[in-house]
């Protein structure tokens, strides 16, 4: 209710040709979008710019009046730049505000900028720029994350950790080799990113209400000059669609998904149980009554973000479900939740890219929780399979009992005295020693894609080619 309320009783000045009096105060204040659309400010000059340019390249406007137009809007995208902008919720949204701004400065000039063309289609073109600019920008952030993972990987390609299944200590693993894990992750959601953008790279702007329009108008022009690839080919699609505002929010709900499952992991490797990390003073806090306490609360608020961003993704979804063709204002409940989205993955990846490259890896906890739990009994099994020709489940029987005695005894694998390995099974020789060591376990598993330093060492390769 910012504007006098004298003014709410006049009809819009845009639509209201057939309105005798303007709108009820609520419904003014359910119908305006303006507190949030100004965030598309400069996409819609710039549509209103190619779209004015190629009406008077069509002779659908005079050249004089195309001037005066585009004159008008720099102006405007410098007042909103500076802040000097009068933002008015009684003209409902950026469009409107932007239009009748251009009327004060040029007269009547600006009445000829919206022939051949509706508000349906310029929003689609603004929030359909808006969202390639930040799909451009995640795929940035996103390669900034893989290069932080691959130098660490890269730094602590021999590093050995525990690897996990049911978070219980399964295998030994490198600390590169977990990195790289994540670099095929946010490799993934670089991809989709990519891919998104080839998807929407298309100009909705002359689709117009809906039905195109008897203008002679080139939309091939307008595609090029706004950097499109072609423009959309179905103008009641071009209206309805918002699947390119789904496919950003589904594609940062997976990716805010993986930076939790990281966020999780930093969140327990930093406990003083697990002392696997140490989180540097730039991306912990302290706590006001425990003097001792270091809390992960950059970790942890990557892992809520994630809950904001599935959310605005769970939310359009459920706008557009039931929506018939073509337009609908439900739309326009599409953009907070793609700028809420797009705030919080940015901060997000931002953060997390931050504590990738300060956090301190303590390489000596890391090998000692590798050794215990008894990491290595596949690798005794798999050597009495190699060695001594058993079947895999009769080793896995016979490694079964050899746990069961060191666990009896409370001593590791490799400290059981050879008799009574041999009173188990009669093959084993002295040679098993060698392969009971958590370096040995990690350096034969040389499988593609395995933890072996050498085979890390490759990922990497691989990586750095295509980061
Ligand atoms: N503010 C509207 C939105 O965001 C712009 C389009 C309005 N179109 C209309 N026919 N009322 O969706």
């Amino acid at each position: 209710m910012a504007d006098g309320s004298s003014e709410t009783k006049s009809s819009n000045q845009m639509w209201g040709g057939r309105f005798a009096s303007g709108p009820d105060a609520i419904m003014e204040e359910i119908n305006a979008s303006i507190g949030f659309d100004k965030k598309l400010y400069a996409q819609d000059i710039r549509g209103s710019i190619a779209h004015a340019t190629m009406l008077a390249h069509q002779g659908i406007i005079s050249a004089e009046d195309k001037d005066k137009i585009v004159h008008g809007l720099d102006t405007i995208l410098s007042e909103i730049d500076s802040g000097a902008f009068e933002f008015s919720r009684r003209l409902e949204d950026i469009h409107m505000n932007i239009e009748a701004r251009l009327a004060a400065l040029i007269g009547p000039a600006a009445g000829r900028l919206h022939t051949a063309r509706s508000r349906n289609d310029q929003v689609a073109l603004d929030f359909r720029l808006w969202v390639k600019e930040e799909l451009q920008k995640t795929e940035k952030a996103l390669t900034g994350l893989i290069a932080a993972f691959l130098d660490r990987a890269e730094e602590h390609a021999e590093t050995v950790m525990p690897g996990f299944t049911h978070l219980q200590t399964a295998q030994p693993v490198t600390f590169g080799h977990h990195c790289m894990a994540y670099v095929e992750m946010f490799g993934r959601d670089r991809a989709r990113v990519r891919h998104a953008i080839e998807h929407m790279d298309e100009s909705p702007i002359g689709a117009a209400a809906l039905a195109g329009t008897g203008f002679p108008i080139d939309r091939h022009m307008t595609a090029k000059a706004l950097g499109f690839r072609e423009p959309t080919r179905n103008s009641i699609d071009t209206v309805s669609d918002r699947d390119f505002a789904l496919e950003f929010l589904s594609i940062a709900a997976i990716a805010a998904t993986h930076l939790s499952r990281l966020a999780e992991e930093i969140v327990i490797w930093s406990t003083p149980q697990f002392g696997f990390i140490r989180l540097s003073d730039a991306f912990s806090t302290g706590s006001s009554i425990m003097p001792q306490k270091k809390n992960p609360d950059a970790a942890e608020l990557v892992r809520a973000k994630t809950g904001r961003v599935n959310g605005s993704l769970v939310a359009l979804l459920t706008v557009m479900k039931g929506l018939p063709l073509a337009y609908s204002k439900d739309m326009q409940e599409d953009k907070e939740q793609v700028f809420d989205a797009a705030e919080s993955l940015e901060l997000a990846i931002a953060a997390m890219t931050g504590m990738i490259r300060d956090v301190t890896i303590r390489a000596d906890r890391m090998k000692a929780a590798a050794g215990s739990g008894y990491s290595t009994a596949t690798d005794l099994a798999d050597w009495l399979v190699r060695e001594a020709g058993l079947p895999f489940r009769d080793a896995h029987h016979v490694t079964g009992r050899v746990v069961a005695l060191a666990e009896q005894k409370g001593c590791d694998l490799a400290d059981l005295p050879l008799a009574e390995l041999q009173a188990i099974n009669s093959a084993i020789t002295d040679k098993v020693y060698g392969f009971l060591t958590v370096e040995a376990s990690v350096a034969s598993r040389t499988s593609f894609g395995g933890t072996a330093p050498s085979e890390v060492r490759k990922q990497i390769a691989w990586w750095r080619a295509r980061n």
